[in-house]
């Protein structure tokens, strides 16, 4: 039986509340595990930074070692950079370029992380269950990706080479 959806209005409440210095590093570290701790079903999630063009490089995360760097033509994460939309995906093997980082995950959920039209990267999801997300997680889930933006300072994170 799949576990009940928390309380995403109350979960924002709390993300704002621990979300209280603005550093990009200690904000993204603490926005995985609070996602982690609170969202049931989840393998894996983590930030994915765009810190060179076209291409994103792994940042804070929870879970199992995983895939970098991913360029933005390729998986559903790139799929979210490249065109600044939510990507929900109720079975992963069924996209032809999607990324398997960990054979446990089989559907995903990758929200992009964007301030004053800058993309900044996009924060991926992971579950082991098919269909894991719903209209109303994603909906939640983007909430807490807001809250984060509003919470945080979002530095240019590009690197020289
Ligand atoms: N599955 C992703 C790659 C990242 S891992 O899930 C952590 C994708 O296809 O973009």
């Amino acid at each position: 039986m799949p576990s009940t959806n928390p309380d995403y209005a109350l979960l924002a409440r709390q993300l704002e509340a621990l979300l209280d210095e603005g550093d990009w590093l200690v904000n993204s570290a603490q926005t995985c595990a609070f996602v982690m701790q609170h969202v049931p079903e989840l393998n894996w999630v983590g930030f994915y930074l765009q810190r060179q063009p076209e291409r994103l490089t792994l940042g804070p995360f929870q879970g199992k070692p995983a895939c970098n760097p991913i360029p933005f033509d390729k998986g559903v994460c790139g799929a979210a950079a490249r065109t600044r939309t939510t990507q929900r995906i109720d079975d992963v093997h069924a996209v032809a370029d999607h990324i398997a980082c960990d054979a446990a995950s089989n559907a995903e959920l990758v929200i992009p992380v964007v301030r004053d039209s800058v993309l900044w990267g996009v924060l991926d999801l992971d579950s082991p269950r098919h269909a894991r997300f719903s209209e109303e997680d994603q909906v939640g889930i983007e909430r807490l990706v807001s809250v984060f933006v509003e919470r945080t300072h979002l530095p240019d994170l590009f690197t020289s080479r």
